[in-house]
């Protein structure tokens, strides 16, 4: 399984339960990495999305605590979906164990996590790779922080990618390996 992730300087991905920065390309790789596949989300990262709709066209499988919590506008946009006659999926779990036992039902390879914070702490001694876009954002207001993955000594980054600009924001597609 892997992580897909967009941080900051220091780490940083969120501020006030939204993202830091919205980069048209990065959201591009998203979408190229993840359509068609599964990816695991807390439900607050679930939540942050337009109508707390789950993504269209891939298996949303949600970390929930608390049943009581899910959204009726999830399970909405999620009936819509199907009505639709679309391939999108809504799956809500309670556990980090019933996480990975559905987790199981799909190929590892198509399995991505895709936040937020806390999902992807409890998940990555799970993942093998995780696909991180560096950007030069340095937001003082940031309260949510990714792991700092070559200070864990388990993680390489194996790739660099050039360094683009947009929106006046600089970023690169980089690829962390584990190493133990
Ligand atoms: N930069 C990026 O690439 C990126 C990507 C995704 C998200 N983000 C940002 O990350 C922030 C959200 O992160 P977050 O840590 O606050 O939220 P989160 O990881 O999306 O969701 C946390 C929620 O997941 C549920 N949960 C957590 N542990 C669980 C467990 N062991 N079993 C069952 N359910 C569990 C709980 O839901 P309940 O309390 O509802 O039960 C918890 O409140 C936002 O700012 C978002 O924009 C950034």
């Amino acid at each position: 399984m892997k992580q897909i992730v967009n941080v900051s300087k220091n780490w940083a991905i969120g501020k006030k339960g939204q993202l830091l920065a919205l980069i048209p390309e990065d959201m591009k790789f998203f979408r190229r990495k993840t359509s068609g596949k599964v990816c695991v989300m807390g439900s607050t990262t679930l939540e942050s999305f337009p109508g707390m709709a789950p993504l269209q066209g891939r298996v949303n499988i949600v970390l929930i605590d608390d049943p009581a919590k899910i959204r009726p506008e999830s399970l909405r946009a999620a009936q819509a979906e199907k009505e639709a006659g679309r391939s999108t999926e809504l799956i809500y779990v309670h556990s980090v164990p019933e996480a990975l036992l559905k987790i199981e039902e799909y190929v590892p390879d198509d399995v991505y996590v895709i936040g937020g914070a806390t999902i992807y702490r409890l998940l990555l001694p799970y993942c093998d790779t995780c696909y991180v876009t560096h950007n030069d954002i340095d937001d003082p207001d940031a309260d949510t922080f990714y792991p700092d993955l070559l200070k864990t000594g388990e993680w390489a980054r194996t790739e660099t990618g050039e360094e683009q600009e947009q929106n006046g924001i600089r970023f690169r597609f980089c690829t962390y390996t584990r190493i133990r």
